[in-house]
């Protein structure tokens, strides 16, 4: 049975909430198996061990400046993971952020390019959630039915 380890960080609980609403969606798929982790506690392990990997990211002010990835995610990919190598690995990225910031969702280009940096796959597009995600429940259901086909098609 494939394995996806989703690692989210969510401050004001709206990555979180699409995490759920995924999570939700993809329980149809009898075939996945899916475990989640929160940014903070994630070990290195944690983006090796499954066959395919999904970071979500709220956009954050990190360290002063706009447009970076939340905290716990930085702090992730940024420090205790920086010299990891995702070896092939497929990873897809979810990203949330806000019109009212001109680096819009910035936080998913950060979190493609710690994949390609780190030797990940992108695996689709990345599904990107501008302002609240209350009421966008049906674009992470499209979303996640053609991750769904993407994990069928790599095997995983
Ligand atoms: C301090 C702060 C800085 C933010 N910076 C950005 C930003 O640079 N770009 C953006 O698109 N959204 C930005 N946002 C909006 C958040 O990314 C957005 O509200 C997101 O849905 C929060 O997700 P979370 O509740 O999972 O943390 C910022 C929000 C806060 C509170």
């Amino acid at each position: 049975m494939p394995t996806l380890q989703i690692i989210y960080a969510s401050t004001s609980g709206h990555t979180e909430y699409v995490v759920g609403v995924l999570k939700d969606a993809l329980k149809n798929d009898k075939k996945l198996q899916i475990a989640d982790c929160k940014a903070e506690a994630a070990k290195p392990e944690d983006l090796l061990q499954s066959d395919v990997l999904l970071l979500a990211s709220g956009s954050w002010n990190t360290g002063g400046i706009e447009g970076q990835m939340n905290p716990h995610m930085h702090d992730l990919l940024q420090g205790r993971v920086k010299d990891i190598d995702l070896a092939g690995k497929p990873v897809a990225i979810i990203a949330l952020g806000d019109d009212r910031y001109f680096y819009t969702c910035r936080a998913g280009e950060h979190m493609r390019r710690f994949i390609l940096d780190h030797g990940g796959k992108l695996l689709g597009d990345a599904l990107l959630i501008v302002n609240e995600p209350y009421g966008q429940e049906e674009r992470v259901r499209k979303w996640a039915a053609t991750l769904s086909k993407s994990l069928a098609t790599h095997n995983a």
